[in-house]
């Protein structure tokens, strides 16, 4: 009998085991980022605010995405537009009330979107409590910033900055204190002092602030700027690069002793065990976090894991290279081989993640073109893992390259000078989010909005694409939809170029049905054949096409002469390998034989052994 029971034990983990392909929410789910003080404005004071993102959640649900991260929302003086947190545990009074959070939190609850916050532990404001404390020489505090004397001045007088450094935002990364005689370092503006990690005390506080709203539900967080979070102790200089001659500027140095040290994974480890605990202790799903770094290949994937792969770190490291290697002048090439790259360099077993924008980049459409935004955000929606839209980029919004310097509110901006300033703007990709035709895209009552609406907004936006027939939201949602198939949710990807223009990859999971997406990123008609692909049937049908395709789904093509439109992308699929198997896959059946001759041959044993035993005790 025993052993019945463990045939059906054995049978029951391996065929769960089988199942354990199952992904989680967040490795399938596309994240879509709110800018708040954009979104919606529910008061007509001109900003975005809570209560303007939990009426508007009905559209984020309509898209289709299951989660969305905020940019902060936490009390701050606004000289980074929340980059600079004086208070992290509540929230900024032009965005709200605590209450309001919680409201935005059931409503979300209520439609199935997961919210995630973003998290900025680099630096806080100069204006928290902990600055002040500690430029006032607090013994608790004192240690709670990165300061220095600085080095003695060869003409006499104050002690000159300690070093080279350069800020993200242009000029020096020091910042003189009258009151504690000392410089503080900012690798942001100088209202962001940057808070001192090597100070076990600073990284308890910012642990402490991860589990409070944590408690308060939700998902997780997006975590600001990490590579920045610790310098070198001994404040060394940073080589020159002798290609940017302006000494101001960030690209006048090579970063090595200010970003990407190793103790920063030791924090990011730390705080992926933090939210595990947090899972263990309180249930409910996956608590994650999404790692905001700039840098290269190693460095970033080295967030997923340690190097001796025992330690877990981020579950979306942001994969930032279709902004940093692509742009409206890539080639069909350039495309496979930026897709292959992170699919190569990523360890094993992990998720990937695909970024288009964010509002610290130009926004795709203006990067790639206006009719390439359909292709994008059909790549983006159908790349194996998840995906991370910007609010805005479903309906194509471009940047408003037209906000004069006295408009100009982004301090990377205005540390510059009027002849420059928009080189380093990031307000063009802020302005106010186009939901209708109506005064300020429906985005506010107020007469002046903090940032100029688009002026195309009379023509682009929400409902105007809802109600058209064919148009980049219904695109989009359509993507959508095809997503939830299992093999874009757990399928491979082939990537090839398939001329110059034409970049195209299948997607393949088992004997599941296999796709095709296929897009043209060149302004000229394109005749391709699938062929070197080698695994499709001959025939074709067509499950999505963009709305300048020629193509419309269900149509069925032949495998060898596929045409594509200008900026085309199409979507194919050839069908199901096999016929559908009596269990739905071979690991399945065979599982299912195995179990079933142990427990035939356990049976025959148990029987024979209870008839033996039977036999004896009379
Ligand atoms: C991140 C943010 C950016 C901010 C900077 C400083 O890069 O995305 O908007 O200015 O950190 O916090």
């Amino acid at each position: 009998m025993r052993i019945l029971f463990l045939s059906i034990f054995l049978y029951w983990n391996l065929l769960t085991a089988c199942d354990a392909k199952d992904k989680e929410w967040w490795q399938t789910t596309v994240f879509y980022q709110i800018y708040p003080r954009s979104f919606a404005d529910s008061n007509g004071d001109g900003i975005g605010d809570l209560k303007g993102i939990t009426s508007r959640l009905s559209h984020l649900k309509e898209a289709g995405v299951g989660a969305t991260w905020l940019s902060p929302i936490f009390k701050s003086p606004m000289v980074d537009f929340g980059y600079d947190i004086s208070d992290y545990e509540s929230i900024q009074p032009e965005y709200g009330t605590m209450e309001d959070f919680d409201e935005l939190i059931a409503k979300a609850k209520e439609l199935g979107i997961k919210i995630i916050l973003d998290f900025v532990p680099n630096h806080s404001s100069d204006k928290h409590e902990w600055f002040i404390k500690s430029e006032a020489g607090d013994p608790e505090y004192k240690d709670y910033y990165v300061w220095s004397d600085g080095k003695p001045n060869p003409n006499g007088g104050r002690n000159i900055e300690p070093n080279n450094w350069v800020s993200v935002f242009y000029g020096s990364a020091w910042e003189w204190s009258d009151k504690r005689k000392q410089y503080y370092l900012h690798q942001f503006t100088k209202q962001q002092p940057d808070l001192n990690y090597r100070n076990p005390k600073v990284l308890e506080r910012m642990s402490d602030v991860l589990t409070f709203w944590l408690k308060k539900g939700v998902s997780g967080y997006r975590i600001d700027a990490i590579n920045h979070l610790f310098e070198v102790p001994d404040l060394v200089d940073e080589p020159v690069n002798i290609f940017d001659k302006d000494p101001k500027s960030y690209g006048h140095l090579w970063h090595y002793n200010t970003v990407d040290l190793m103790e920063v994974y030791d924090v990011i480890y730390g705080w992926r065990d933090l939210l595990d605990d947090f899972k263990k202790t309180n249930g409910g799903e996956t608590r994650i976090m999404m790692t905001e770094a700039y840098a290269n290949m190693t460095f970033t994937m080295r967030y997923y894991e340690s190097d001796d792969g025992t330690r877990k770190g981020s579950h979306i490291p942001f994969n930032f290279l279709m902004i940093s290697d692509l742009n409206g002048d890539s080639t069909a090439r350039d495309f496979a081989h930026t897709v292959s790259k992170w699919m190569n360099y990523m360890p094993v077993g992990f998720t990937a993640n695909w970024v288009l924008g964010n509002h610290d980049n130009s926004r795709v459409a203006s990067r790639y073109g206006v009719e390439r935004i359909d292709a994008l955000n059909a790549m983006l929606l159908t790349l194996p893992g998840a995906g991370v839209t910007y609010n805005g980029e479903e309906i194509g919004m471009v940047d408003n390259k037209n906000i004069s310097w006295k408009d100009t509110q982004d301090p990377a901006a205005c540390n510059t000078n009027p002849d420059v300033y928009m080189k380093f703007s990031r307000d063009p990709e802020r302005t106010p989010f186009q939901w209708d035709a109506t005064k300020n895209a429906g985005f506010s009552t107020a007469d002046k909005t903090w940032l100029p609406v688009h002026p195309n907004y009379v023509d682009l936006n929400v409902k105007a694409q809802k109600e058209a027939d064919k148009s980049h939201f219904k695109f989009y949602q359509q993507l959508m939809e095809l997503r939830k198939h299992e093999t874009f949710q757990d399928g491979t990807i082939k990537v090839l170029a398939l001329t110059r223009n034409v970049f195209a990859y299948l997607r393949e999971l088992r004997d599941k049905d296999t796709f095709a997406v296929v897009i043209n990123l060149g302004g000229n008609v394109e005749h391709v054949s699938l062929e070197p692909f080698r695994r499709l049937r001959n025939k074709l049908k067509v499950v999505a096409a963009a709305p300048s395709s020629q193509y419309h789904e269900g149509l069925i093509i032949p495998i060898s002469s596929v045409t594509l439109e200008p900026y085309d992308c199409v979507i194919f699929t050839d069908g199901a390998k096999n016929q559908k198997r009596l269990f739905g896959d071979w690991c399945r059946e065979v599982i299912l034989i195995i179990s079933l001759i142990v427990t035939f041959i356990s049976s025959i044993y148990s029987l024979y052994f209870c008839t033996c035993h039977n036999i004896n005790t009379k």
